[in-house]
């Protein structure tokens, strides 16, 4: 079984969430499982300086605007790469986005030149993928380029990590990608007058999943669908959600050298030392009986940190601490900057994206709220679990599927600050509870996410994808 795993982001080269963590994980243990897999990915400096026995696969003197090539080397891990090398492309400070926080105005041929040439690739190696399973947006318009060759191509697979990043493009862009009239229409890459690169990948893709099953169930319900619910349920057969995992040895409070000191589950009382490191860290006093609430997270509204800031000043009046560690909307970057001006020594805001730090806030908080409108899956919660640290959560897509209400943590249901309030009221009696707060913490550490499980879905997934001739068929009816 060969299959291409198709990324835009890989930890630790390049990175903004969840995604980066997901594609370092996952490809090494389903090759554990026996898959034979290879990445593609993006020429972005810091990968392309890690890439060893580099050789050239093939080279383009203009490909979608820019001089392009394919690469083939190994990473770090073992695994083999192809990396799509057009420095005009990928060779920015900011991956999606300028300094500004604006798309960058090319994104549409940065992205479907990814696309095309991974679907593109088995022309030119000998080794060829029964699967092409791509990430997000990034990669929607994978399955649809594979339609424009000729038989037989791989199967594919699109997996979802959040369906609000949609990859919207101006009508008028179908014509610079190539993307041929008979993919463009309401059953295919269009969405209301645009050209939807998700969208196509929705369309055409083999098999969806995405990174919960609760996710899965509510992508098809309404809001959390962001306008795709009603297309999904007419592929409701084809999609599936299966968990992410954790890498449990670079996120192992036993072995962790980022923290001030490491334990597990047995010597809990060894955890305090890194609590009160973090405390000094952000330059709060240390009060080792005053819970310390915190938050690791790119900020915007789908997280709901509006909910949180109007929630903070309640909790902070009965005395607990708060740190945060993130960046995102300004308005929310300046709304928690401004909590800590009104609470000196009791709050402490980063703003900015620090990974060592991250784990030293995972080893030292006793409490990780994500109180997300919509979460895909979440992997913050399962590294705070992992750490000690209780989650308090909203009751939503991978945070429904991964914590269960006081028992590792607290969970709340509404959109509302009133209600994450009182979940925050509820964790702080409970820490007043020592025996209590203990033996949640060590639940919460007994549970396993490990990527076994999950690779293993994916792989039955591709099993049943590989006699694909009636798919095949079913697709040309689909198209006609
Ligand atoms: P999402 O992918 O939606 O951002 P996840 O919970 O799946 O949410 O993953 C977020 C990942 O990014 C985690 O590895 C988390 O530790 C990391 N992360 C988020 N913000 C920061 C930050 N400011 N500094 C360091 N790591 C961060
Ligand atoms: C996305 C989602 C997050 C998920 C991550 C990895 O960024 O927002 O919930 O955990 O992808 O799948």
């Amino acid at each position: 079984m060969r299959v291409l795993f198709a990324a835009f982001e890989i930890y630790p080269y390049v990175k903004t969430g969840g995604l980066g963590d997901v594609a370092a994980a996952l490809p090494p243990a389903l090759k554990e499982q026996g898959v034979d897999v290879r990445f593609f990915l993006p020429g972005v400096p810091e990968l392309l300086e890690v890439l060893g026995d580099r050789e050239t696969v093939v080279e383009f003197p203009v490909y979608f605007g820019a001089k392009a090539r394919i690469l083939k080397g190994t990473l770090p891990t073992g695994l083999i790469a192809y990396i799509l090398d057009a420095p005009d492309f990928y060779h920015r400070k900011g991956l999606y986005v300028d300094a500004q926080g604006l798309d960058w105005p090319d994104n549409h041929l940065r992205f479907a030149a990814f696309c095309r040439a991974a679907a593109d690739l088995q022309d030119f190696v000998s080794w060829k993928p029964d699967i092409i399973h791509g990430n997000d947006w990034h990669c929607g318009l994978i399955p649809a380029y594979l339609l424009t060759k000729s038989a037989p191509q791989p199967a594919s697979v699109l997996t979802i990590h959040n369906i609000a990043y949609q990859g919207l493009f101006p009508t008028h862009v179908q014509h610079q990608i190539g993307l041929p009239a008979f993919l463009y229409h309401m059953e295919g890459a269009e969405f209301y007058g645009k050209v939807g690169y998700l969208k196509a990948g929705l369309a055409f893709a083999d098999r969806i999943t995405t990174v919960s099953p609760t996710y899965a169930r509510e992508i098809q319900q309404g809001e959390q669908g962001c306008g795709l619910d009603g297309f999904l349920r007419t592929r409701s057969a084809r999609i599936c959600g299966i968990l992410n995992g954790i890498d449990t040895d670079i996120w192992n409070p036993e072995s962790d050298q980022d923290i001030e000191r490491n334990y597990d589950a047995q010597n809990l009382e060894k955890r305090e030392a890194n609590k009160t490191a973090l405390l000094k860290l952000f330059n709060i006093p240390s009060q080792k009986d005053k819970p310390l609430f915190a938050v690791v997270s790119r900020l915007n509204l789908q997280k709901g940190f509006d909910l949180l800031l109007d929630a903070l000043p309640a909790l902070l009046d009965q005395g607990a601490n708060f740190i945060l560690l993130g960046s995102g909307d300004r308005d929310l970057e300046e709304g928690f900057i401004a909590l800590a001006d009104d609470y000196p020594g009791q709050v402490g805001i980063k703003i900015g994206y620090d990974e060592a730090l991250s784990h030293k806030i995972q080893a030292g908080a006793d409490a990780i709220v994500m109180p997300s409108r919509s979460e895909p899956c979440g992997l913050v919660q399962m590294y705070a679990m992992r750490y000690g640290a209780l989650p308090l959560v909203r009751n939503t897509g991978g945070l429904a599927d991964t914590v269960e209400d006081g028992v590792i943590g607290f969970v709340f249901e509404e959109e509302d600050a009133e209600e994450l309030s009182k979940a925050m009221m509820r964790a702080m009696a409970t820490y007043k509870n020592k025996k209590l707060w203990r033996e949640m913490q060590k639940e919460a550490m007994r549970q396993s996410f490990t990527w076994n499980d999950s690779a293993r879905r994916y792989k039955e997934l591709y099993e049943e994808l590989t006699g694909k001739e009636e798919e095949d068929e079913d697709r040309l009816s689909r198209l006609a």
